[in-house]
């Protein structure tokens, strides 16, 4: 795409036009008689076909609803096209976006084999109530099934779903359906969405604090973060003190987990995401998931692996819990990137003894768009991309560079604290000039100018597009596109190198 020639938006004068009320329906109708939100009577709403952003804006503020994550930006953005690892706005000012839609866009915007199959399906088999089969369902589960078996050396079933919160919820039942038991346990920092079941077991506060109970929220447990280590431990002489403490709680009845007499414990299982997503791009150190897993399966809980945002390569593994030895899930949660974010489609994967037709039998959960044609259609074409790519060598390799070069600018900002990262999921973490307390102002600075699309590199304007997680939300949490080249990873250095400097000035 040039970017030079995409025309900029018009910018209209506009003023409300005064609501035309007919005479004729004035002098014959009574008010009672006339609903006044449905007849002819009502007054005409201006057009928003010709209108500028500003006064989309303007509308915007009126009519939709600030629940979701717009209204975290101080202006929020319009962009109009997208391709590769950059979006576009009105003017046709390039940005380049270092989070690809929170790892949903894993191969980069428009990707044009994922577009021709959307497109095959519209034409082929546009919808379809879910109650019954199209092929490309039964083959995308299959694909799912065998990369599973392939990755974990595990056999199981595929059930899909909408969205990632709604496959963590199809996950909660299955894990109450086969244990009967509805505790969990989960990891401080973790995020799994923010449906009611979800936010039970996402340990951030700010996501239940205005929703009244959540009886069933999850037992949470410090994450081994490190740079921040829970228990002020070094990770060269911890031997791993995080994960004692985890066993430490099943020593007795009164550590309150397990009940020697019956070998039973309160909890049905343990949610993980391989690396911390939201939390921050938080990477366990080497050995802790094996651990952990160990003392799971001595204890028959589950271990549900949460590969919403790590799965799909993000990592350089198919799935993220790959790089740990000999562990294996009893279930799996995926979405985002499963169609390269379009068609919405999420699902689970279970071991065949917990999701076989015994026991989660039919009807046991179900949406209507569940696994819609346009979603699996289009996660079929994903997935033999992936089978057919070496992703699994070129993530590594480009994370190592991108990584390289986070260390270099750490060189000439003491104020990036940490730098880190498996494949390309990388983290840095914004701090003061002390390098370590933790400084959420001089994340947001650099989040918000690259919004604004004014950054100078190389002779032209530019932007940004970052996004901000972690505890303290301090971290710059990178996940650009698997197809980034090494060109765009040093532009990605300049831009941040330009944000950093900037921000650092306002603060
Ligand atoms: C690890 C993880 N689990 C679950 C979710 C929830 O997915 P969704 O936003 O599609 O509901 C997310 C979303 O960011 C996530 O990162």
């Amino acid at each position: 795409m040039n970017i030079n020639t995409t025309p900029g938006e018009a910018v209209m004068d506009f003023t409300p036009p005064t609501p035309v009320v007919p005479e004729a329906i004035e002098t014959v109708v009574t008010t009672e008689s006339i609903d006044p939100a449905t007849s002819a009577a009502a007054p005409q709403a201006p057009s928003t076909e010709t209108m500028s952003e500003q006064e989309l804006l303007d509308i915007e503020s009126e009519v939709c609803s600030y629940g979701d994550t717009v209204h975290y930006a101080e202006e929020p953005k319009f962009f109009e096209n997208c391709e590769g690892s950059y979006l576009y706005d009105g003017e046709g000012t390039s940005y380049l976006d270092l989070q690809m839609w929170y790892s949903a866009v894993n191969l980069g915007y428009a990707n044009q084999r994922v577009s021709d199959a959307l497109k095959r399906q519209i034409d082929k088999l546009p919808q379809l109530a879910c109650q019954y089969l199209h092929k490309e369902k039964v083959q995308l589960a299959y694909k799912i099934v065998n990369s599973v078996v392939k990755g974990f050396g595990a056999k199981g079933r595929v059930h899909f779903n909408v969205g990632g919160a709604n496959a963590v919820e199809d996950a909660l039942k299955l894990v109450r359906r086969h244990t009967g038991k509805s505790r969990m346990l989960a990891f401080e920092g973790g995020y799994h969405g923010r449906s009611l079941g979800a936010s039970a077991i996402t340990s951030s506060y700010r996501y239940r604090e205005n929703f009244g109970e959540f009886g069933d929220r999850a037992e949470f447990v410090p994450y081994p973060y490190c740079f921040r280590c829970p228990y002020g431990k070094q990770v060269d002489s911890c031997e791993l003190f995080c994960v004692q403490q985890i066993e430490r709680k099943f020593d007795h009845e009164y550590t309150g987990w397990w009940n020697p007499k019956t070998n039973k414990s309160e909890f049905g299982a343990f949610i993980i995401e391989p690396m911390q997503g939201t939390g921050g791009y938080v990477p366990a150190p080497k050995g802790y998931f094996e651990r952990l897993a160990k003392i799971l399966k001595e204890r028959n809980i589950l271990l549900i692996d949460d590969e919403i945002q790590m799965g799909f390569f993000r990592t350089g593994k198919l799935w993220a819990l790959e790089h740990m030895d000999g562990v294996t899930p009893d279930a799996m949660v995926f979405g985002k990137a499963l169609t390269n974010g379009m068609n919405p489609l999420s699902g689970i994967w279970a071991k065949e003894e917990l999701i076989t037709p015994e026991k989660f039998g039919p009807g046991s959960t179900h949406s209507t768009f569940s696994s819609n044609s346009l979603g699996t259609a289009t996660g079929l074409e994903v997935m033999k991309i992936f089978e057919e790519s070496d992703y699994e060598i070129s993530v590594p390799k480009k994370g190592e560079y991108f990584l390289g070069l986070l260390k270099e600018l750490q060189q000439r900002h003491p104020e990036i604290g940490d730098v880190d990262g498996v494949g390309l999921a990388l983290r840095m973490e914004m701090c003061e000039a002390d390098g370590y307390s933790p400084s959420r102002e001089l994340a947001d600075r650099m989040f918000q100018i690259g919004l604004e699309g004014n950054l100078k590199v190389d002779g032209q304007r530019m932007g940004l597009v970052l996004d901000i997680g972690g505890y303290c939300k301090n971290v710059v949490t990178l996940a650009p596109s698997l197809e980034i080249s090494y060109d765009e990873m040093d532009l990605a250095a300049k831009l941040l190198d330009l944000v950093i400097t900037q921000a650092k000035k306002e603060i």
